[in-house]
């Protein structure tokens, strides 16, 4: 299974020294994709894990004053990278033209995408998962040839299970991942949304999920490990 860990906006330099050392002493069969802090890409050295970003600029190098480049990014030996988290979508007012620009620029350069899309409760409520996901996804992924599509891999992150302890009834992702799987055939599609030590086994019976995206738990060593143990 694909593990990807999604540090956010955590831990100083100290801090993720530690946590490095840490986790490259998990031993485990599952693909470990470490997303730290941009700032934390240029000290990270992995004995097994992949290194993602969480972040990239839609342009070369060039006069974008704060963004990072795929080709920096590639320089630190980074393979993955998130985009279209709904952390950036709500702060930084990403748009789906914005992440398809980012998801081009990406497979251009030969990272490979992980595709964040979800819907908020209120959406949830008013019947609208679908239709939301299907845009994001359209917009995301449009003139992609299949083979291009099929690089992405796709997280679904329902908004309103991102922190809150709360994750949807295994029926409700059953039906997401078989859409997302219809609509993006042959991509690897990963849960992400308070993921955990504890409801690894009921999430788990959903036979569709390829891996997880991780939040919280990416930061807590000791649950990692009883959660990579229990993952299938
Ligand atoms: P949590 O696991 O903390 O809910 O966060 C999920 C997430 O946003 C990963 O990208």
């Amino acid at each position: 299974m694909i593990i990807a860990l999604n540090n956010k906006c955590n831990l100083n330099k100290e801090e993720y020294l530690d946590y490095m050392n840490r986790l490259n002493e998990i031993n485990t069969t599952h693909h470990l994709i470490l997303c730290p802090s941009t700032l934390h890409l240029g000290i990270t050295h992995l004995k097994e894990a992949s290194l993602g970003s969480q972040n990239v600029s839609c342009f070369d190098n060039g006069a974008y004053t704060g963004e990072v480049s795929t080709d920096q990014l590639k320089s630190y030996g980074v393979e993955y990278s998130i985009i279209g988290h709904s952390e950036r979508r709500q702060y930084q007012r990403e748009t789906n033209e914005e992440i398809h620009e980012k998801l081009k620029q990406l497979l251009k350069n030969n990272i490979i995408p992980i595709l964040c899309i979800g819907e908020s409760l209120e959406e949830r409520k008013n019947n609208q998962v679908f239709s939301i996901l299907k845009e994001e996804l359209e917009v995301a992924l449009k003139d992609l040839t299949p083979l291009e599509q099929e690089k992405v891999i796709i997280a679904y992150e329902p908004i309103w299970s991102i922190g809150t302890g709360i994750i949807p009834s295994i029926e409700e992702i059953e039906e997401v991942f078989q859409f997302i799987k219809n609509m993006v055939p042959n991509s690897k599609v990963l849960y992400g949304g308070s993921a955990h030590e504890e409801n690894i086994d009921s999430l788990k019976q959903c036979l569709l999920i390829d891996g997880y995206l991780l939040g919280g738990l990416s930061l807590k060593i000791d649950k990692l490990e009883i959660f990579l143990k229990k993952v299938n």
